[in-house]
This record gives C-alpha cells, sequence and structure tokens, in this order.
C-alpha cells in the first residue's frame, strides 16, 4: 500500500502531459481492467486519499445502469431477513467480492474477479429439485448464454415463454425511425441567412463548401445559424445594461466547436456519450481519448484522432448515414468490425442508403451499438453510451435484435463466439436450450394439473 497516501489524490485538472503521470502508473499494483484502464489515471474516482476504496464509488458511475437493467440482485434484496443469512457464505452487498481491481490474473470477462462457480452457494436447491439442471457444471450458470447475475431482462422465464414460438426471420423486420425535423419549421434557414463574419464564408472554395453543407442540412431546417455553434455572447458588465437592451448582444466567434457547444442543444448525447468508452475519460477531465490509447485494434492512420463529437459527426452536413458505418471504420480494425461488409446486415444498410428499402430497415454498426430508443414523450433519440448494450451482450436482445428477430434464435446468435467474430455472417451454430426448458416446464405443468382436475 506503500505510495498510495503519496499519491496524488484529488486533482482537478489533469492532463497527460503532467509530471506526476509516470509515477502514478507505475503506482499500480498491476493491469486494470479492460472496464476501467482508460481512466486509471485518475486513481481519486475509486480509492479514497488514504488508502482504500471511496464508499459509493462504484454506485456513483453504475447506479443508474444497474436500476435499468432491473438488477435481479440488488444489495437491498438480501437486506430481507430470510435472503440475509446467504451473506454469511458471500457479501453479495459488496461490488468488490466480486469486482476487485487490478488482479489481471484472476479477471475473468465483464471484470467478474470471483470463480464463475459461485452461484452455487446460493442456489443449490434449484440445481438438485429441476431435474433439468442436475447435469449442469456449477460454472454454467452465467457463462452459457442462460442467466446473468444482473441482468436477466431478456431472460426470465415468462419472457421466454411469451416469445417462444417465434420465426427467426420476423415478418415485419425493421427497427425505430427518428423523429424527423419538422419540415414547415418557420425558422427554417438558407444561404443567405448565414450570420457569420463575411470573410468565414467567401474567402476560399471550401468556405462556399461550408456554407452549402450547412445550408442544405439539418441544422439550417432546423433555424441554427453559424452563430449557434460559432459564437458566445460577450460578457458585459452591469453598468452596460442600458447599452444592451437597444441594441443587438456583441457576439465572440471562435472557429473551433467542441463538445461544450454540441451539448447547450444536445444534452442527452452528450450524457450518454460520457457513460461508455468513447467519452469516459473527457466526463471525469482526462484528455480526449484516442486510438493510440486502445488495448482493441484501431487503423494505425487514425492513432491520433481524438474522441469527440467531430469523431463521428464532421461538419458541415452531420451526416448521421456516415456516422453510422463509416465513422467507425476510420478507427476500428478488430476482426469483427472488418467482417460487417461481408454481412447480409451491411447488404440490408446498403439497400436503406440507396433509398431502396424503408428507414430503419437496414443494419449498421450505428443499429446494434447505438441503437435509437424512445422516451416517454415518444421521441426517438440515439443511445450515444456504446456500452450500453455491450456487455453482457443479451442486452441487445430486445433493445435490437428482436426487432427483426424471435428471441431463440438471438439467443443463440448472441451466444456464438465464432458469429461474433464473423459480425453475424451466417446463422448461429449453437443453440441455447433456455427456450426449449422454459417450454418443456411450462407444459409439464400444465400436464399436472389437468391429471389433478380429472382426479377431482
Ligand atoms: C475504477 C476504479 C479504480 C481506479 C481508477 C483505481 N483503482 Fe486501485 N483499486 C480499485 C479496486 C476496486 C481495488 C481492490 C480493492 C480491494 O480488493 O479491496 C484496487 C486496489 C488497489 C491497490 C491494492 C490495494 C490492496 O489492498 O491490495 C492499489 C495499490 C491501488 N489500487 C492503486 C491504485 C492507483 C495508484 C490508482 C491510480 C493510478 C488506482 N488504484 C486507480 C479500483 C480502482
Ligand atoms: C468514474 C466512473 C466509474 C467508477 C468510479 C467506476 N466505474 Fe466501472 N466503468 C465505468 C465506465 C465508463 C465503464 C466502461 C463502460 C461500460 O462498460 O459500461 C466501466 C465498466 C465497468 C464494468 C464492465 C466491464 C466490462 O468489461 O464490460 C464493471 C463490472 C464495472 N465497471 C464495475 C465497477 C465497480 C465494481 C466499481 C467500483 C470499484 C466501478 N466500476 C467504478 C465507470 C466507472
Ligand atoms: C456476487 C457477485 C457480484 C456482485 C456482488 C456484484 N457483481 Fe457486478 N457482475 C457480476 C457478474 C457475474 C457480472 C457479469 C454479467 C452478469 O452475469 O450479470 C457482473 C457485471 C457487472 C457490470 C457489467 C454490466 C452489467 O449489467 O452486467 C457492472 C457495471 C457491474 N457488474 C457492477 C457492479 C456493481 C456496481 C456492484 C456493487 C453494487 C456489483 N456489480 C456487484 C457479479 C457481481
Ligand atoms: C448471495 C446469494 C446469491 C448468489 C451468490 C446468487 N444468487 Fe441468484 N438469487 C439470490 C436470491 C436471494 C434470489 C431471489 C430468490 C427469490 O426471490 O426467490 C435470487 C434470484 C435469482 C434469479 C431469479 C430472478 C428472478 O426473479 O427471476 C436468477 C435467474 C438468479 N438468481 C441467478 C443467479 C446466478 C446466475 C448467479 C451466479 C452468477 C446467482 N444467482 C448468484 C441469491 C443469490
Ligand atoms: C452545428 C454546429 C455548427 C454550425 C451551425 C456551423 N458550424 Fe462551422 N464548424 C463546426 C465544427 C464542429 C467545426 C470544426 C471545428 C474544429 O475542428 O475544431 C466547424 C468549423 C468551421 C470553420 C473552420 C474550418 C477550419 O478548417 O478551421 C469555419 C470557417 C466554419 N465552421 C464556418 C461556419 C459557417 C460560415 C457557418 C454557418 C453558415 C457554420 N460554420 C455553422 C460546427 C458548426
Ligand atoms: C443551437 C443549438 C444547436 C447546437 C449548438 C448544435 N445543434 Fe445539432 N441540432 C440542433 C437541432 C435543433 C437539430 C434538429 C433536431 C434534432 O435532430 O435533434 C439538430 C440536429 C443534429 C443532428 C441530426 C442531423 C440529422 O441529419 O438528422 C446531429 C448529428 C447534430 N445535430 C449534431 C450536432 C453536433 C455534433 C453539434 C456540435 C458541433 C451540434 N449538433 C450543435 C441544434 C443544435
Ligand atoms: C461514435 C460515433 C458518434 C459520436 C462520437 C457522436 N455521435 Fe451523435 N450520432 C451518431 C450516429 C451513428 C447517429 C445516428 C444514428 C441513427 O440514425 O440511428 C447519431 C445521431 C446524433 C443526433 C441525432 C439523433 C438524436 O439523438 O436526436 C444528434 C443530435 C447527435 N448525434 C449529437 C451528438 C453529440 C452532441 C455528440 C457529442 C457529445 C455526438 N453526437 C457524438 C454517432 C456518434
Ligand atoms: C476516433 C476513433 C473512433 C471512432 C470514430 C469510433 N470509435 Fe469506437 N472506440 C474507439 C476507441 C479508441 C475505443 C476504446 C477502445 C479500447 O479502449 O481498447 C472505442 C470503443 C468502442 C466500443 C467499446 C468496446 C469495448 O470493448 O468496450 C464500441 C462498441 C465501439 N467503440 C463502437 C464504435 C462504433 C459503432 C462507432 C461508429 C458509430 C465507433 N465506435 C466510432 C475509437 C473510435
Ligand atoms: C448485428 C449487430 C452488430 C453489428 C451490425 C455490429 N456489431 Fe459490433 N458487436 C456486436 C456484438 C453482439 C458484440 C459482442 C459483445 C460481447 O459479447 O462482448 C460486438 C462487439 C463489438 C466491439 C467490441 C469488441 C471487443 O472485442 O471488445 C466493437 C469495437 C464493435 N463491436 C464495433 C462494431 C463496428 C465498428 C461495427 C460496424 C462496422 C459493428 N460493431 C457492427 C454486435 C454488432
Ligand atoms: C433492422 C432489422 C435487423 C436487426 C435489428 C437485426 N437483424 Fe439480423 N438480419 C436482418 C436481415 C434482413 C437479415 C438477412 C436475412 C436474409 O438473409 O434474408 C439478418 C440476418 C441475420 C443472421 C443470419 C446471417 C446469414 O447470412 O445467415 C444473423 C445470425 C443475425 N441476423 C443476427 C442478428 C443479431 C444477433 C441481431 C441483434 C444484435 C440482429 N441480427 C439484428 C435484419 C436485422
Amino acid at each position: 500500500m506503500l505510495g498510495i497516501n503519496v499519491m496524488v489524490f484529488g486533482f482537478v485538472a489533469y492532463s497527460a502531459m503532467a509530471p506526476g503521470a509516470l509515477t502514478k502508473t507505475t503506482l499500480l499494483p498491476g493491469i486494470t481492467s479492460h472496464g476501467h484502464y482508460q481512466i486509471e489515471m485518475r486513481c481519486d474516482v475509486c480509492h479514497t486519499e488514504g488508502s482504500g476504496i471511496r464508499q459509493d464509488a462504484c454506485l456513483d458511475c453504475h447506479a443508474d445502469e444497474l436500476r435499468l437493467a432491473k438488477d435481479t440482485h440488488p444489495a437491498s434484496k438480501f437486506n430481507d431477513p430470510t435472503n440475509a443469512d446467504l451473506l454469511s457464505v458471500l457479501d453479495a452487498q459488496n461490488c468488490l467480492t466480486c469486482h476487485r481491481e487490478h488482479v489481471q490474473e484472476q479477471t475473468l470477462p465483464m471484470g467478474l474477479t470471483m470463480p464463475a462457480d459461485y452461484c452455487f452457494h446460493c442456489h443449490q436447491e434449484t440445481l438438485e429439485t429441476r431435474p433439468s439442471h442436475q447435469d449442469f457444471a456449477f460454472d454454467s450458470c452465467a457463462t452459457a448464454g442462460c442467466h446473468n447475475y444482473h441482468d436477466n431482462r431478456a431472460l426470465y422465464e415468462n419472457f421466454l415463454l411469451k416469445h417462444a414460438d417465434e420465426e427467426d426471420f420476423l415478418s415485419t423486420m425493421a427497427g425505430l425511425i427518428r423523429t424527423p425535423v419538422v419540415e414547415s419549421n418557420t425558422t427554417q434557414l438558407n444561404g443567405g441567412d448565414a450570420d457569420a463574419p463575411e470573410d468565414w464564408m467567401s474567402a476560399t472554395a471550401e468556405d462556399v463548401a461550408t456554407l452549402d453543407d450547412w445550408a442544405s442540412t439539418t441544422h439550417a431546417a432546423a433555424g441554427v445559424n453559424c452563430s449557434g455553434c460559432h459564437a458566445s455572447e460577450v460578457e458585459s458588465n452591469s453598468s452596460d445594461v442600458a447599452l444592451k437592451t437597444d441594441s443587438e448582444p456583441e457576439l465572440q466567434w471562435t472557429r473551433s466547436v467542441g463538445l461544450d457547444a454540441c451539448g447547450k442543444c444536445h444534452e442527452q448525447q452528450r450524457a450518454t456519450f460520457f457513460e461508455g468508452h468513447h467519452g469516459m475519460r473527457l466526463a471525469i477531465d482526462l484528455p480526449a481519448m484516442t486510438p493510440a490509447q486502445a488495448r482493441l485494434p484501431m487503423h494505425v492512420d487514425a492513432a491520433h484522432r481524438q474522441l469527440d463529437c467531430n469523431a463521428c459527426h464532421a461538419g458541415h452536413r452531420f451526416d448521421t448515414q456516415y456516422a453510422s458505418v463509416d465513422a467507425c471504420l476510420v478507427c476500428h480494425n478488430d476482426e469483427h468490425s472488418r467482417a460487417y461488409q461481408q454481412t447480409s446486415h451491411y447488404e440490408s444498410w446498403v439497400k436503406e442508403v440507396a433509398g431502396e428499402t424503408a428507414s430503419g430497415s437496414g443494419v449498421s454498426c450505428a443499429t446494434c451499438h447505438m441503437p435509437r430508443l424512445e422516451d416517454d414523450d415518444g421521441n426517438v433519440w440515439v443511445q450515444h453510451n456504446q456500452n450500453a448494450n455491450l456487455r453482457p451482450n443479451e442486452k441487445m436482445i430486445r433493445e435490437v435484435c428482436m426487432n427483426c428477430h424471435g428471441l431463440a434464435f438471438s439467443i443463440d446468435a448472441l451466444a456464438d463466439r465464432d458469429a461474433i467474430n464473423q459480425c453475424f455472417a451466417a446463422s448461429p451454430s449453437v443453440h441455447i436450450e433456455s427456450v426449449d426448458l422454459a417450454k418443456a416446464r411450462f407444459e409439464e405443468k400444465q400436464r399436472k394439473k389437468e391429471q389433478r382436475l380429472k382426479q377431482k
């Protein structure tokens, strides 16, 4: 533990060039997990100033996610006296029982640092009383595509039954459609309305193209002028109040437009971007992530691109089709990402882009990793946390796959590692029995019920 106290805790603004950077990583006792290494330099988000882990450190960042996942084993479940004695076997109220850190030798996927056979400690009865479960290996409950510890939204028995008889390919195959910007918008702008300084718009051919791009796309249609992104009001002192009321506010112009400017109008996108791998460094004031810092394979020539809004939304068209595939492939270069363009999903995307098929019927990278969601008011928005449904991957079933595929087919495909590596280029080659077991159990129950009725 030596060093923990001496370490620079509580630092506020932080840059990778800070003199302490090297010493801090050398104080790490081991390699940090896949989920956290991008933020490992900020020891203080997890550790106390003394030693040990800050209370609530984990929940500060993960509480919402576990709540949305309808966590099957929340700490509160074990306050119930009937369940409380299980804690003597395993302290399920403490995240660190199962998720330690910097211990690569013991770390399984999803940051699990507990041998995978522990479900047995509390669920022995299930294994013993259900004939179907008697031959299952103790470590298979949460590793074989059947159950998860936290998120069972697509795997619980009634859900399996409800969707038991679906076809692999549903009769209508399409996802949500984004709410279009109202065409009759009265504040709609065109080229002549642009309010940027004159020399920004005419000096070069590029400037003219910028103006065209803006004028022909969504921001102009939605009434967002150049100043909406490029200018802020100059703060005036109170003595200028009189002056201010009868003149336009003075604008300060800047050519660089960063995440904060976009976030003024797109708060939901900014907030969700901060929660995932892409934005997790910016979220805690570390410099933006670049492919050079990745563990996953990336294109070498993209090494120094910064991950902010502009990484996918190149100005001034802010073309969402470009953002959905081409932008991703500027950086990502792993087997799965490279395989995508050989799949039938990609073919469906090409058709949608060409206008041959309906909007929402194509499958892009974003369809799976940044799905469109509907809020309580019926507005469709785009999830910008590309980790929200990534692991365990059954999170993708309800939000994504089931727009087009049956439940059993989706479970099988997502349990098939080879299929994932090939980006789903072929039908799944594994079969998970969950749906079959749920059906068999239901039929067995029905039969017993009928027998009882007959006997009466
Ligand atoms: C994402 C959260 C997180 C971050 C960031 C983090 N750690 Fe940790 N660290 C942990 C957890 C969790 C443990 C395990 C604690 C346990 O087992 O009780 C741990 C354990 C340790 C231990 C061993 C403690 C022991 O009792 O064995 C050291 C030393 C340590 N961290 C140093 C650092 C340093 C130095 C940094 C910054 C460069 C850092 N950590 C950043 C979460 C984090
Ligand atoms: C500053 C915010 C922050 C803190 C503090 C933090 N995490 Fe995380 N954690 C993240 C982000 C961001 C990710 C990556 C995105 C994701 O997987 O959701 C992540 C990923 C994870 C993962 C998934 C890893 C994977 O491979 O899919 C687990 C498990 C996890 N964290 C558990 C914990 C635990 C336990 C603690 C407390 C010791 C903790 N986190 C503290 C932000 C945080
Ligand atoms: C008894 C073991 C155990 C405890 C305690 C535990 N987890 Fe997990 N956690 C897991 C397992 C196993 C996974 C892998 C996915 C699964 O099976 O749900 C996981 C996955 C995760 C993930 C990845 C996303 C997801 O939805 O699965 C996060 C985040 C996470 N845990 C956070 C936490 C936090 C925060 C706590 C403390 C409140 C905690 N875990 C307590 C076993 C545990
Ligand atoms: C510390 C004890 C404990 C451990 C360890 C544990 N569970 Fe549980 N689990 C419970 C309790 C308590 C319930 C609630 C039982 C009930 O309500 O009837 C439960 C419920 C469940 C349910 C049913 C949820 C529902 O309501 O539909 C599933 C599925 C489940 N656990 C799977 C697992 C898996 C998989 C593991 C290992 C990754 C695991 N459990 C580890 C205590 C535990
Ligand atoms: C929706 C936000 C947005 C709007 C509206 C917008 N821009 Fe931009 N503009 C950007 C972004 C993002 C950049 C790139 C900034 C960077 O790379 O730091 C940029 C860059 C520029 C640059 C600098 C190019 C360079 O290579 O340095 C000029 C000039 C420019 N915009 C002109 C305009 C003009 C003229 C308008 C109105 C017709 C306009 N912009 C409207 C977001 C916007
Ligand atoms: C002054 C407010 C404002 C600012 C600043 C702003 N936007 Fe927008 N943006 C809008 C409005 C309004 C729409 C249309 C409604 C919608 O799609 O949400 C829009 C639409 C979009 C779209 C969808 C485009 C389409 O074709 O469907 C993207 C992508 C986008 N903005 C990205 C950005 C980025 C990136 C930035 C920062 C460089 C930014 N916006 C800055 C107001 C703004
Ligand atoms: C990893 C790439 C990526 C990054 C980074 C990114 N976006 Fe997006 N964004 C997309 C994709 C892809 C879509 C369109 C998906 C679709 O059409 O279903 C989109 C759509 C949007 C939309 C229109 C849809 C909606 O949600 O209303 C807005 C606005 C937007 N992004 C703003 C932002 C802002 C602001 C940031 C920075 C905080 C940002 N984006 C960062 C990929 C990205
Ligand atoms: C500017 C480069 C860049 C762009 C553009 C980009 N990414 Fe990423 N992406 C990264 C980096 C860097 C990471 C972190 C990888 C690591 O830490 O190993 C990442 C992480 C991810 C992860 C999480 C991986 C994990 O294991 O947790 C997913 C999923 C992902 N990106 C998908 C996409 C999709 C889909 C798009 C397009 C909509 C996209 N990315 C656009 C650079 C980029
Ligand atoms: C049909 C849905 C689907 C499509 C389309 C798709 N992916 Fe994935 N992607 C997944 C699944 C499922 C995983 C595996 C999650 C897991 O279990 O770890 C994954 C994993 C990833 C990872 C993490 C790899 C790792 O080893 O951690 C990245 C990065 C990624 N995808 C990027 C992309 C990019 C870029 C595209 C488009 C070129 C794309 N994906 C297209 C479903 C999809
Ligand atoms: C918007 C609709 C849509 C979504 C969402 C979707 N798919 Fe597909 N999927 C298709 C279409 C269309 C085909 C091609 C059917 C054909 O070849 O006739 C397909 C084919 C497949 C195939 C078989 C490939 C082959 O060539 O045999 C697999 C496996 C697959 N999808 C898995 C998934 C998984 C897993 C998800 C969720 C992560 C998913 N799909 C999400 C539309 C979708």
